[in-house]
């Protein structure tokens, strides 16, 4: 009998609740999203989204229950995401996780979000060898993550400023594209030519570190400079020049990091994870490399609680419990992450 995680993700507008068994068998996975409620506003209203989490998390809970066929006395531990995040949120579901704990007497795990990011490629791919190196890329952060052994790596690179997805969903906004941003703008570019050429940070300098924000300003006065002639803005052209810079500058921090750290398997993960056009990218450089990419499933790309039952499972078998005062917390600081990261 494996171990069976009840596992809760509410850290930004999705309610997902997954019960996962060593780390990958995913027994439910059920996500109730908050998008269409948001897309009204253009962006996620944080109180808004902890009105819908309350609401929706026991429904979600009861029907991951029935769908994974078990009962509560069957399930060895729940674990919840207690940040980064937006802290309403993420309350709601670390409460939601301490009452099921104390209510049936199971273990508590409060996982990191970016580690369950990090894990998602070990749901299909349980037995990736490690070392390896991870390229996380969400809403809110943007890593390349040296992952030694289990539970235990460094953040070899990260943004100076603004988050891949947040690039992402803040040009969208100001082309009138709807939230969410990424799969907004990859949906404007398909069959559009990149046209114009934006800029990439640290293009010919050896770092590992991101920064998009440059590249936002670009787009946006870009923008500004069309409508000023009044001109009608080519959105097509200028979401694919995006995407374009977007991955160019993801994918060269990638290979960048395997001349420094080689490795044989490289993990990507996180909501822009689900975009094709960097999938395909870095499949095709790594390839080349004869280095093995491992992506997860498109919806195991965006937040979800499968992820966070992957994870789990490893802070399990560490026995890295969480008592019942442990805290929710918005952001975090590198050490913390780290510190997350030596097991
Ligand atoms: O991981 P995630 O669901 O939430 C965070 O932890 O932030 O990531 C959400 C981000 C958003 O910025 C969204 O625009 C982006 O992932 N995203 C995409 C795609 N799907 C979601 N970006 C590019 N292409 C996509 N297909
Ligand atoms: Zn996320």
């Amino acid at each position: 009998m494996g171990i069976k995680i009840l596992s809760i993700e509410s850290s930004c507008d999705e309610t997902a609740i997954a019960v996962v068994e060593d780390g990958h068998r995913v027994l439910a996975n059920v996500i109730s999203s908050q998008i269409d409620i948001h897309r009204v506003y253009g962006g996620v209203v944080p109180e808004i989204a902890s009105r819908e989490h309350l609401a929706n998390i026991v429904p979600v809970y009861r029907q991951a229950l029935q769908e994974s066929n078990l009962s509560m006395e069957e399930i060895d531990a729940i674990a919840v995401t207690n940040g980064p995040g937006l802290i309403g949120s993420l309350l709601t579901g670390l409460a939601f996780a301490k009452g099921l704990s104390l209510g049936y007497e199971k273990p508590l795990i409060a996982v990191n979000h970016m580690v369950s990011h990090l894990y998602a490629p070990f749901i299909d791919n349980p037995d990736i060898s490690l070392p390896a190196l991870a390229l996380v890329v969400s809403g809110g952060h943007t890593m390349l993550v040296y992952m030694e052994d289990h539970l235990r790596g460094r953040i070899i690179g990260q943004t100076r400023d603004d988050a891949a997805g947040e690039a992402f969903d803040k040009i969208a906004r100001r082309l009138g594209l709807s939230y969410p941003g990424g799969p907004a703008i990859e949906k404007a570019a398909a069959g559009a030519e990149a046209t114009w050429a934006f800029p990439i940070a640290f293009a010919n300098e050896d770092t590992l570190e991101f920064s998009f924000s440059g590249l936002k300003s670009a787009v946006i006065n870009h923008i500004h400079n069309i409508e000023q002639k009044g001109e009608a803005v080519p959105i097509p052209g200028i979401a694919a020049s995006l995407q374009e810079a977007i991955v160019e500058s993801l994918v060269r921090n990638s290979l960048l990091a395997l001349r420094h750290f080689p490795v044989d398997n490289f993990l990507l993960s996180g909501g822009v994870a689900a975009n094709t056009l960097l999938r395909e990218r870095l499949q095709a450089s790594l390839t080349a490399q004869g280095v093995r990419l491992y992506c997860p499933k498109k919806v195991y790309c965006t937040d979800n609680g499968a992820m966070v039952g992957a994870a789990a499972y490893r802070y399990f078998l560490a026995g890295k419990f969480a008592d019942l005062t442990v805290d929710a917390y918005a952001r975090q600081s590198e050490e913390d992450l780290l510190s997350e990261l030596q097991g």
